[in-house]
């Protein structure tokens, strides 16, 4: 909350997404094709085997490119993006994890130096050298995803850590082990499908032993990923599961996403034995993509649902995803927003100025005004109430009802409802009156996020926080002043451009 407002008109959320996306996918591929290639090159020696040497040689141009550059330029690219979306996130896990990075970054320096010595020294230092160098280039990957991998899943279940506050207790916390070995197996997909183009092109001879070894490392990396993935959900906690789990899940879309990635992974398995290790000599380019597109689809899958199910925190029980700290809820109810964001408390004073800033400080790093997660759309309109208290004989002030009100008035009937409005001649003869009722209610429903605030205080806050408790448990709450909410209020309700019914609204 501390922190500058980016506010470029994009969804942060959705820019973040398109950055990790591309880093998770090279960095995953930049691993498990060190490994392939690595051990492709050891065998090669031990078989004197010339044409598998090349297979390996063939493949390390791409990875030392992949890995170097856009490994590189994705890597800064998130904490680019993260810095700027989420300044508060970034510095709470650099507090926690200071270390941690520091690590990494020495990891990954062995790697990309041991990258570019590899490619550049086939056949101009000895083989057994040469295969050496390119074990450190593993190595280093690999050490690499295992300490950031300590820092992603700390941010899902930081288990002991809530009470601690221990590195170590963050760092190996419940989903360590599971997440580490689903993503080796992950690494290792991504690098047979690509090493399979390399294979393609090996002599006619050759061709279809090669497919199949590569078939056999695809069959290992598919069960050990399978594995891993249910191993994580077992060592999930019971609220987390519930959102996406069992009979009825929470997150109705989080269990199809679910379905979709493990439905994935089978088809691409199935799809794997079949044309690499059964009829290696059918394979063909188009194999590779639809094996390609499996993992993508499973991997995607695996990530998607590992960030929904921590919403709304970025590290869960702890951190929200706009910068919250659950430490600081009271204080700031208590002092207002604008002591804590120099942001918030500069620049036009109106309240309706102010609310923007508001809005911009602890809103919009999930809500756009009318793109993803529309905040004009969740809130109610001039327009909405005239529809459901104008009686229709089709039915529309009922659907109205459906589609704009019930997600807030769930337990009240529609004709209960019309009891409550005003009737459509009473709105048109005086339509400050209706904007009067809906900033009343917009109003209302920010008090009612404040007032979730307290509740979330009053957890257990040595354990995860169980949200599915709270009403509105996919949301942080709202913190500052009462004045400050209602200054939000009256800019939420300022996004409303209904024409006013009294100049001349026809419907
Ligand atoms: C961590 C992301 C996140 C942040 C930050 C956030 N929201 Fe939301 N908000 C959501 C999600 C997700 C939903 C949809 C909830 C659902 O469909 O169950 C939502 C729904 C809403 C709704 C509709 C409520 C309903 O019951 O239909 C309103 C109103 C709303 N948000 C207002 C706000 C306001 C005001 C702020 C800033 C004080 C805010 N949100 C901050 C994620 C967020
Ligand atoms: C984002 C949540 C939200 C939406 C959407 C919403 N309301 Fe409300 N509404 C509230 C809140 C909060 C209150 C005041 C608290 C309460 O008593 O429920 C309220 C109060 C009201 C009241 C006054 C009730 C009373 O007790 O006097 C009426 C009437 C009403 N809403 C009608 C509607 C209609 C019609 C729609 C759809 C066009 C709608 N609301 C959509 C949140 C919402």
């Amino acid at each position: 909350m501390d922190y500058p407002i980016w506010d470029s008109g994009l969804s942060g959320g959705v820019l973040m997404a398109w950055v990790a996306i591309t880093h998770v996918i090279v960095s995953h591929f930049a691993i498990g094709g060190g490994l392939l290639i690595v051990v492709t090159e050891t065998l090669a020696i031990r078989r004197a085997d010339r044409e598998m040497r090349e297979l390996a040689r063939r493949s390390s141009l791409v990875l030392i490119l992949v890995s170097t550059v856009f490994g590189a330029i994705s890597g800064v690219g998130i904490w680019v993006v993260a810095g700027l979306i989420s300044p508060g996130a970034i510095s709470a896990l650099i507090h926690a994890y200071v270390w941690g990075w520091a690590i990494e970054w020495v990891f990954f320096v062995l790697e990309i130096v041991a990258a570019l010595i590899y490619y550049t020294t086939w056949d101009r230092i000895t083989k057994q050298a040469h295969v050496l160098v390119g074990w450190l280039y593993f190595i280093g990957a690999y050490l690499s995803m295992v300490i950031i991998n300590g820092i992603v899943t700390f941010m899902l279940t930081p288990g002991r850590w809530l009470e601690t506050r221990a590195f170590w207790d963050g760092f190996f916390n419940p989903t360590y082990w599971p997440s580490l070995v689903l993503r080796t197996g992950i690494c290792v997909l991504m690098a047979v499908a690509f090493m399979l183009w390399p294979a393609f092109t090996a002599s006619p001879g050759r061709r279809t032993d090669l497919v199949r070894y590569l078939g056999w490392w695809f069959l290992g990396g598919a069960l050990v990923s399978y594995a891993g993935y249910r191993w994580w959900e077992a060592v999930l906690p019971d609220t987390v599961t519930a959102l996406f789990l069992g009979e009825a899940p929470t997150l109705v879309g989080l269990a199809a996403t679910r379905s979709f990635a493990l439905w994935s992974l089978a088809l691409g398995l199935a799809l794997g034995v079949l044309a690499l290790l059964v009829a290696p000599r059918a394979a063909r380019a188009v194999t590779a993509v639809a094996l390609m597109a499996a993992i993508f689809a499973f991997f995607g899958g695996y990530e998607r649902l590992r960030e929904g199910v921590r919403k709304p925190f970025l590290i869960h029980s702890h951190l929200f995803s706009n910068g919250l700290l659950v430490d600081q809820i009271d204080e700031i109810n208590a002092t207002g927003l604008a002591a804590h964001s120099g942001w918030v408390a500069a620049g036009d004073p109106a309240p309706e100025a102010r609310g923007r800033r508001i809005f911009a400080a602890q809103c919009a790093a999930c809500h756009t005004l009318d793109g993803y997660q529309s905040i004009t759309e969740a809130l109610p309109t001039v327009a909405d109430l005239e529809l459901v208290a104008t009686p229709s004989s089709t039915g529309m002030d009922r659907l109205a009802y459906q589609a704009e009100c019930a997600s807030c008035h769930a337990d009240v009937a529609h004709a209960e409802m019309v009891e409550m409005l005003p009737s459509i001649e009473e709105i048109r003869s005086d339509p400050d009156a209706i904007r009067e009722l809906n900033l009343g209610m917009i109003t209302a429903t920010v008090m009612q996020l404040k007032e979730m605030g307290e509740e979330i205080t009053a957890f257990d806050r040595s354990v995860m926080f169980d949200m599915r408790t709270l009403e509105r448990g996919t949301m942080p709450p709202f913190v500052g002043s009462d004045e400050e909410a209602e200054a939000l209020a009256v800019y939420l309700a300022s996004l409303d451009r209904t024409p006013d019914a009294a100049s001349g609204d026809a419907r």
